[in-house]
């Protein structure tokens, strides 16, 4: 029985169009410090008091994160810009305003039904990408985060944010979109960044793909 069930889930699987890549392991981070941190309120509480990198002297929010704390579905981007950074939400400009049609229309899900984070929870100033010094620094409270949610599924938006999450630092988004990993029991999918599709608007119909993708997986 258990194996029809499997057979079952992989044929319906092939038939959307599911690609699997080798699995990857999450790596410890660096800092050890949220290991103890059994809830949400606890670990937001760490976090607000952070300033374990230089991000925290010149932010004016932490961006921490927000939506459904156990959601089966969350996005992960790579770090707050000028309007999360003014708000502490993430994703609230224009590519936060594209991401959430993206979950409205394709996914058919309200925002605040999935989860938001970012590898990064404060802005690097003129929205310069994290390095990798800092993103391993902060780290440590997106592993806790996806710890607490436990999603089915995480969606890793652009670049940035799959390399920081998996330490595959070679393989180009435009090859991996689409691919699903298996991340420690969770399906990772990377696809493009809504600022990317904002600059390069023929690639929404490879995130539409891609969501399509994620939807049956749900
Ligand atoms: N881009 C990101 O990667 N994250 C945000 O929160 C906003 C823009």
């Amino acid at each position: 029985m258990q194996r029809y069930k499997l057979l079952k889930k992989l044929y319906h699987e092939r038939l959307i169009g599911v690609q699997y890549f080798d699995d990857i392991k999450p790596t410890k981070p660096i800092n050890d410090i949220v290991s103890k941190l059994d809830s949400f309120e606890k670990l937001r509480q760490k976090v607000f008091s952070c300033s374990l990198c230089e991000l925290s002297k010149s932010r004016k929010n932490i961006v921490f994160g927000e939506g459904d704390e156990s959601a089966n579905l969350m996005f992960v981007g790579e770090a707050p810009g000028f309007y999360e950074d003014e708000s502490g939400k993430p994703f609230v400009g224009r590519a936060g305003e594209l991401l959430t049609n993206i979950i409205k229309s394709v996914l058919e899900l309200d925002r605040s039904e999935v989860y938001i984070a970012n590898i990064v929870k404060c802005r690097p100033p003129n929205n310069a990408t994290p390095t990798l010094e800092i993103a391993n620094m902060c780290k440590g409270y997106l592993f806790k985060q996806i710890e607490l949610v436990k999603p089915k599924i995480i969606v890793a938006l652009g670049s940035t944010a799959y390399k920081y999450l998996t330490n595959d630092m070679q393989t180009n988004i435009s090859k991996i979109r689409g691919i699903v990993i298996d991340f420690d029991g969770i399906k990772l999918i990377p696809t493009f960044h809504p600022s990317f599709l904002l600059r390069n608007p023929s690639a929404k119909r490879d995130v539409f793909i891609d969501m399509k993708k994620v939807k049956a997986m749900l």
